[in-house]
């Protein structure tokens, strides 16, 4: 049995809503709570009185409405959720939350809840398969969203192919799955990740810096977070948006970052993947340094970084019980960064190849070897998200056997 944990229900408007109300039942004959929203569109599929008779509770629908009743607004509503459940999750709700919209109660809900949220696609095989519905797949993916189906079947439209919601057995089963006490194994845990370049000012207009996206570290936090650790992000200059539920710091240079890595508590883990600049000016202009009309270019006079990931890695009772560093390497990786794992002081290396020809470098995969005091693991080559899930599953194992 469920003993008692809730779920905040959102139906979208697609024809298998009629499932949703299969759905309801099965839920609370597990023991779980129901709360729903219907959408606008999804009220045209089932009423909100089947709704509200099967879940027994008042049906939430409105954002309006709300707002005026004090008890039970849309933050009220997240709060009092263990988990968020979109079924049907249309390609419209789904094309909504990636964005980050909040225009009716089911979105506004969406993007105000710090909680685990899930949801089971069901929509026509084209709009499954659409460029953009992949797009946003793989945004919410990559904020952390759990996906069930949608499955493969004859579709209400009479086409076949994967667009139908997965059946309610299959759903309550993944919430299940989603809540139990095991699938938030880092809860408890305090993590902190570093991501992204560091930006090294020459003068106010130009800097030094190292390639780097920051795909790899927000997609390690995102994953962390996931799996129940309180996770803090300090990220160099990167285009990629803060993940759900993770606290972010933005800075600019090395020293910046090791600053607010120090002053950001004491932490269980901490996993340095950011690409951080190893030397710095050591004397920066203030005013933008002018070309010379004897064509001589300026000598720059540089001086070391500070070594976060040594830093971090030295030890004394604040020391995170597992520190891991990355190693990108273009030449002799396996030597590279055994000697890196030594020199760092850290407890695992993630190691991988950078070269030109690999396509890592700002791509989307990521093949990795994990040094560990126990030997080197060659991972098969992987999504930077898939990447993430299994480096945190890896930490839980750590952790779950230490
Ligand atoms: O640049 P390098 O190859 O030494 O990077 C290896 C590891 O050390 C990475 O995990 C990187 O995040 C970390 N590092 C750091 N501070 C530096 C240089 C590297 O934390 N100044």
């Amino acid at each position: 049995m469920a003993s008692g944990k809730r779920i905040l229900l959102i139906i979208g408007g697609g024809i298998a809503a009629y499932k949703s109300l299969d759905l309801i039942r099965k839920l609370r004959t597990e023991g779980f709570r129901v709360r729903c929203i219907l959408t606008r569109a999804g009220a045209q599929f089932v009423t909100p009185l089947s709704v509200a008779s099967l879940s027994g509770d008042k049906v939430y629908s409105e954002l309006f409405d709300l707002m005026s009743e004090a008890e039970m607004g849309h933050i009220e509503l997240s709060r009092d959720a263990d988990l968020l459940v979109a079924a049907p999750a249309t390609a419209d709700l789904m094309a909504r939350m990636a964005q980050g919209l909040a225009d009716d109660l089911a979105a506004t809900t969406l993007l105000a809840t710090d909680k685990p949220v899930l949801i089971a696609p069901a929509m026509n095989v084209r709009m499954w398969e659409h460029a953009a519905t992949r797009r946003n797949l793989s945004t919410l993916r990559r904020d952390g969203v759990a996906v069930i189906g949608p499955n493969a079947g004859e579709m209400a439209c009479g086409e076949f192919g994967p667009g139908r919601m997965a059946e309610p057995e299959e759903i309550v089963s993944a919430i299940k799955g989603l809540l139990a006490p095991g699938a938030r194994p880092l809860a408890g845990l305090r993590a902190l990740v570093t991501s992204g370049p560091t930006h090294e000012p020459i003068d106010p207009v130009r800097y030094i810096a190292n390639r780097s996206s920051g795909k790899q570290g927000y997609a390690i936090a995102a994953a962390l977070r996931s799996l129940g650790a309180e996770t803090v992000l300090v990220s160099g200059p990167s285009g990629e948006a803060a993940p759900p539920g993770v606290k972010t710091h933005r800075v600019e240079t090395a020293c910046q970052m090791l600053e607010a890595c120090l002053g950001a508590g004491q932490f269980d883990i901490a996993v340095c993947a950011a690409a951080v600049a190893d030397w710095r000016l050591a004397d920066q202009s203030s005013r933008k340094i002018k070309k010379r009309a004897d064509g001589r270019a300026p000598a720059l006079q540089l001086t070391e970084n500070p070594d976060i990931l040594h830093t971090l890695s030295q030890p004394g009772a604040t020391r995170p019980r597992l520190v891991i560093g990355f190693a990108a390497e273009t030449d002799d990786l396996g030597v590279n960064a055994r000697r890196k794992l030594e020199k760092k002081g850290c407890d695992w290396i993630v190691a991988n190849d950078v070269s030109p020809e690999t396509g890592i470098m700002g791509g989307d995969s990521n093949t990795i070897h994990l040094l560990t005091a126990e030997g080197v693991e060659d991972w098969p080559a992987m999504s930077k998200t898939e990447v993430a899930r299994h480096l945190a599953q890896r930490i839980a194992s750590f952790f779950a056997q230490s």
